[in-house]
């Protein structure tokens, strides 16, 4: 029998994965978030498994060789929390490269309707018997024209949708794609033509901030702005500016740069000491959603079927398919 040691575990996560779970795996479950403070909680488990904001950084992965932990099943398809030169020839990292892009993408599009037609207003006001439509103003999707950064498979299976909205699509990409339904353009021609923009990039060095004070001065006055790719491609200091403006007429946000500690978690109770998020979820014209793009039934399936045979690979000595060559 082998042991995994999971974190972060919330109830739809146990749900799913004892539905494909395996007798020959034994499946701890942790609430916290693995970081250096709670790695100790690996020790005699044979695996890890983990999510987007745990930690997995050098000192976490200096001390999961020293439990003789081989394996990081990140039951995610981002790895920027990994430290991935750390990890090389210590532990072995794997992933969940595709499980339902079209959760991420109709999460993004939910967004967009809801800004665009002021649902959350429209929800608030009828429930209060006002029934006035004065601000609630939008406008046609139709014959407007998107931006999509990163066309893989989520940024692909959103253009599926703004397609049949009547969009005009334009895509930034390093790697272009043949199946992407729309026209490549360079970042400069992407960001002044868009009247929408949304992010569907991987975090990496270069694309730090890709939404920054200088790309939101190229941009369209009143562009909307939706981000469910990770946090940190967006500077939010330039963002609240450019809404502040009015540069940005809306923003969508599913993930946002300090989201570690406060994201998948009930404050609802306390005072939030972030007044940076503070100050963006005050905004009526911005949505922020705490990293649920992927959450549909689909997706929470895929997701714990590809990590168990993950581990079922792994335990067996089988090729890992979804391992992070590093
Ligand atoms: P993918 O690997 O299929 O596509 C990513 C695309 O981004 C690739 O075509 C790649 O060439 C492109 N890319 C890389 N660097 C770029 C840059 N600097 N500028 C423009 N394009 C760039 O990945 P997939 O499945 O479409 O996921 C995209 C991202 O969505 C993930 O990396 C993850 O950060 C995020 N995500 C968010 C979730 C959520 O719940 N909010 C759930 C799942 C993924």
């Amino acid at each position: 029998m082998k042991t995994v040691a999971f974190f972060d575990t919330k109830i739809y996560d146990k749900e799913s994965f004892l539905k494909f779970g395996n007798d020959d795996i034994n499946i701890r479950f942790f609430e916290n978030k693995l970081n250096k403070d709670t790695v100790s909680m690996a020790a005699c488990c044979d695996a890890v498994c983990a999510f987007v904001n745990d930690s997995i950084d050098k000192d976490v992965i200096e001390q999961l060789e020293k439990f003789g932990v081989g394996l990081v099943a990140m039951r995610c398809a981002g790895y920027n929390n990994v430290d991935l030169k750390a990890a090389r020839g210590r532990v072995r990292i794997v992933r969940v490269p595709a499980y339902s892009p079209y959760a991420v993408a109709e999460h993004a599009v939910g967004m967009i309707l809801l800004l665009n037609r002021k649902l959350h207003r429209a929800y608030i006001r009828t429930r209060d018997h006002n029934f006035s439509l004065e601000g609630l103003t939008g406008f046609d999707l139709h014959g407007k024209t998107v931006g999509v950064i990163g066309t893989g498979k989520i940024g692909r299976a959103f253009c599926e949708i703004a397609k049949g909205f009547g969009m005009n699509i334009l895509g930034f990409d390093p790697y272009k794609s043949d199946e992407f339904d729309g026209d490549y353009v360079n970042l400069d021609e992407l960001l002044s033509k868009s009247d929408i923009i949304t992010l569907h990039c991987p975090l990496t060095k270069e694309n730090r901030h890709i939404i920054n004070a200088q790309t939101v001065s190229k941009m369209k006055q009143g562009v909307f702005i939706i981000n469910t790719s990770r946090g940190k491609l967006i500077d939010t200091q330039a963002l609240i500016d450019g809404l502040k403006s009015g540069k940005i007429g809306a923003a969508g946000l599913d993930v946002y740069e300090e989201e570690t500690s406060l994201f998948f978690e009930d404050f609802s109770e306390e005072i939030i000491h972030d007044d940076t998020l503070s100050t963006l979820i005050s905004m009526p014209n911005v949505l922020v959603t705490s990293h649920q793009a992927f959450l549909t039934r689909e997706a929470l399936n895929a997701i714990a079927d590809t990590t168990m045979k993950n581990f079922e690979d792994y335990f067996s000595g089988r090729e890992l398919k979804n391992e992070i060559k590093i």
